[in-house]
């Protein structure tokens, strides 16, 4: 599963990304003005920081303008993912955009009919957001299970299944269960997935076992070495 942060703040995703762990990003004109900085200045400091899908969305409604702002948008950088909504504008917006090579993710998805749509649009992502339809008394995640299992019936349909709108650590490990192939995740609840009290309670217990036998790895004469110079890689 891939794990892509949910947010234009630039510190966050530089602090996240050093873990390794983040394979993309997503903002949203929401998120974008939190951060209240130039949307383009933004993207392009993210789109150097993850190597990975970038989404950008556009803000326009009418096809001819999607089209130029997602043009515009995905000359930014290799890796922009143009984000454009679930209307028939978005669609045809979609299928303009990913037949000329680039990629596509079609957010505000949620309906299972809307992401046949999508997937026959070409769309690189179809963003279902579960959080929301959850806030409306329905059960977002049983939307991933039915998208995955339509789109897994459909070897033609290479659209992947981006959990959005997600809002705590047990909608990612359901949607992993479920088969999905990416979540977008807000740098709060990436953080909380590392979190077990076990883990802090034993990581403590081990720590003050080892100090009591007053040894040191780095420092097993005595002298502490030096660390080992990071090699870098041709
Ligand atoms: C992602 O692409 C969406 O814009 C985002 O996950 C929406 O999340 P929200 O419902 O918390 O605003």
């Amino acid at each position: 599963m891939q794990f892509f942060i949910d947010t234009a703040d630039v510190a966050e995703i530089r602090d996240l990304a050093a873990t390794g762990l983040v394979d993309g990003v997503t903002t949203n004109p929401t998120l974008v003005h939190k951060a209240g900085r130039d949307f383009f200045e933004v993207l392009e400091e993210i789109c150097g920081i993850v190597p990975g899908p970038v989404s950008a969305e556009v803000t326009a409604t009418d096809f001819d303008t999607m089209l130029a702002e997602g043009k515009a948008l995905a000359k930014l950088a290799d890796n922009i993912a143009v984000k454009v909504p679930l209307t028939p504008d978005g669609l045809k917006t979609c299928k303009a955009l990913s037949d000329g090579g680039t990629m596509v993710n079609v957010t505000l998805c949620f309906s299972a009919a809307q992401a046949i749509l999508a997937a026959k649009a070409g769309a690189t992502f179809i963003s279902p957001f579960v959080g929301r339809l959850d806030d409306i008394g329905h059960d977002g995640l049983d939307l991933i299970a039915d998208i995955v299992e339509i789109y897994d019936s459909y070897p033609e349909f290479d659209t992947k299944v981006l959990v959005a709108s997600v809002r705590h650590p047990l909608h990612v490990v359901d949607a992993a269960k479920m088969g999905a192939h990416v979540a977008t995740i807000p740098p709060a609840v990436l953080r909380a997935m590392f979190k077990h009290p076990l883990t802090d309670k034993g990581l403590a217990a081990f720590l003050e076992d080892w100090a009591k036998t007053g040894q040191s790895i780095l420092n097993r004469d005595g002298k502490r070495d030096a660390p080992e110079p990071t090699r870098r890689s041709a």
